[in-house]
C-alpha cells in the first residue's frame, strides 16, 4: 500500500515537469533572415539566406515567425518556400523584396516566389512590406520571350492568410492561387501600369473558399481572373483599374467547373471589359466543357473604358447558369458615352443594373 501511494505521489510531482518539457519542445521561434546571412543591400542575391531561414523555421515546433525586416531591400533570384512544415508558419514581411534584372531571372518554372504545401500560413506585410517584380525591362522589350511567371505563387496552401501587403510590377501576372482551399487576402495593393502587357492581378484556379477583400488592384490586364475548377470565390470591396475587369475563364478545350462565385462592392476606374465570362478563351467558336454557374455580380460601381461593360460569352453546349446581376452601375468613362451588355448562351437574372442586361434567358 505504502508503495502504491509513493507511486501516485511521484506521478503527480512528475507531471508538471513533463508539461514544462513539452512546452520547451514547442517553443515559438522567431527567425530573422539576417541571421542566415541575408544582406538586404538590394543587389546581392539573398535567395540562399531566405531558403536556409525558411528551412529552419519550417522544421521547428510550435509557431515559427520568419522575419523579413523593415528598412531593407532584398534582391532574390528565386524563392521556393515549400512545406509541409512541422511548425505553424508566419511570415512577417516588413522589408521589400525585389526581382533581379531581366538577365538574371531563373526561368525554370512559372513563378518567382513560390509558397507550396504549407497549411495555416499567415503572410503579413503589416502595411510596410512589398514585393516588386521589376517588370519594366520585360515590358519594354517586345522581342524578349517574357517569362510566363507569377510574382507570388501559392500552390496547395490551405487556410492561408495574406494581408497588408503591396505587390507590384510583375513581368506577367501578380498573384496565382492554385489548388488552395480556404484563403483570405485582405488589404492587398497590386500596382502595375495600365500599359504593362498581361499583368493580371489575381489568377485563381482549382481552388475553393477564397476571399479577396478590401484591396486595390491596378494592372495592365485582368483584375481578378477566375479559371476552371473554382468554387466559393468571394471578392468584396475591391477596386479595379486601370486594366481589365473580372473574368471567369477557362482555356479552350478544358473541362471542370467554376461555381458559387460572388463579386460584391467592386469599384471600377476606367476598366476595359469590366465583367467577362468567356468560355471560348483562347480560340474562336469552340466551346469548353467548363460549367459556369451561380456567379453573382453585386454592387459594381464606376467607369468602363469600353462600350461593352458586361460581356457573357458562353458556349452553345455548356452554357452559363444562374448568373445574377444586382445593384450595379457601370457607366462610360467617356463623357456622353454609353455602356452596354452582351449575352450569349447565358441564363440568369438582372435587377437594378446599368447597363441593361437584356440578353439573359430565364
Ligand atoms: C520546391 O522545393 C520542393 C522541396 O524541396 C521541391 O519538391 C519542389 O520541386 C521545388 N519546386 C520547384 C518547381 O523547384
Ligand atoms: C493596409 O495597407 C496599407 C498600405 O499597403 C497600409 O498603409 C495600412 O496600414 C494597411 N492596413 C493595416 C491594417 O495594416
Ligand atoms: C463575402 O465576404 C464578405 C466579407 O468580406 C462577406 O460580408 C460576404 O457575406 C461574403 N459573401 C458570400 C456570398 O459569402
Ligand atoms: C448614348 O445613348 C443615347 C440614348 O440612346 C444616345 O442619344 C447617344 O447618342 C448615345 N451616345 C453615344 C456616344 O453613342
Ligand atoms: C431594358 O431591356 C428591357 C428588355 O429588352 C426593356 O424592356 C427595357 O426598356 C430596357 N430598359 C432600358 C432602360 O433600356
Amino acid at each position: 500500500m505504502q508503495g502504491f501511494f509513493t507511486y501516485i505521489l511521484i506521478l503527480i510531482i512528475a507531471s508538471p515537469c513533463l508539461c514544462i518539457r513539452l512546452n520547451v519542445g514547442t517553443e515559438n521561434a522567431i527567425i530573422n533572415v539576417m541571421q542566415f546571412g541575408a544582406l538586404g543591400d538590394g543587389t546581392s542575391d539573398d535567395s540562399q539566406a531566405f531558403a536556409s531561414a525558411w528551412d529552419s523555421a519550417c522544421k521547428a515546433g510550435g509557431t515559427s515567425t520568419l522575419v523579413i525586416p523593415a528598412g531593407q531591400l532584398f534582391m532574390v533570384t528565386k524563392i521556393n518556400f515549400s512545406g509541409p512544415c512541422t511548425a505553424k508558419m508566419n511570415i512577417q514581411l516588413e522589408g521589400n523584396i525585389v526581382a533581379p534584372s531581366k538577365e538574371a531571372w531563373k526561368l525554370d518554372g512559372t513563378y518567382w516566389i513560390s509558397i507550396q504545401y504549407v497549411n495555416g500560413l499567415t503572410l503579413d506585410g503589416n502595411g510596410k512590406g512589398g514585393i516588386d517584380g521589376d517588370g519594366s525591362t520585360w515590358w519594354q522589350c517586345e522581342s524578349c520571350k517574357r517569362p510566363k511567371v507569377y510574382v507570388l505563387y501559392f500552390h496547395a496552401c490551405n487556410d492561408l492568410i495574406v494581408r497588408n501587403l503591396g505587390i507590384s510590377n510583375s513581368p506577367q501576372s501578380h498573384v496565382s492561387v492554385n489548388t488552395c482551399n480556404g484563403a483570405t487576402f485582405s488589404n492587398i495593393s497590386i500596382n502595375a501600369p495600365a500599359t504593362s502587357p498581361n499583368t493580371d492581378g489575381f489568377d485563381i484556379s482549382d481552388s475553393s473558399n477564397i476571399l479577396i477583400q478590401d484591396s486595390n488592384i491596378k494592372s495592365g490586364d485582368d483584375c481578378i481572373a477566375v479559371n476552371g475548377g473554382c468554387s466559393f470565390i468571394n471578392a468584396t470591396r475591391v477596386t479595379c483599374g486601370p486594366g481589365h475587369g473580372i473574368r471567369s475563364r477557362k482555356m479552350q478545350g478544358g473541362s471542370g467547373y467554376a461555381k458559387h462565385i460572388t463579386f460584391d462592392q467592386i469599384i471600377l476606374q476606367n476598366v476595359k471589359n469590366p465583367i467577362i465570362i468567356d468560355q471560348n478563351y483562347g480560340l474562336d467558336n469552340e466551346a469548353t466543357n467548363v460549367e459556369v454557374s451561380f456567379v453573382t455580380y453585386r454592387g459594381f460601381r464606376g467607369t468602363s473604358a469600353s462600350d461593352v461593360a458586361i460581356n457573357l460569352v458562353c458556349g452553345p453546349s455548356t452554357g452559363c447558369f444562374n448568373i445574377l446581376f444586382d445593384q450595379n452601375n457601370i457607366v462610360s468613362a467617356q463623357p456622353g458615352g454609353n455602356t452596354s451588355a452582351t449575352c450569349k448562351n447565358a441564363q440568369g437574372t438582372a435587377t437594378n443594373t446599368i447597363p441593361n442586361v437584356s440578353g439573359l434567358t430565364n
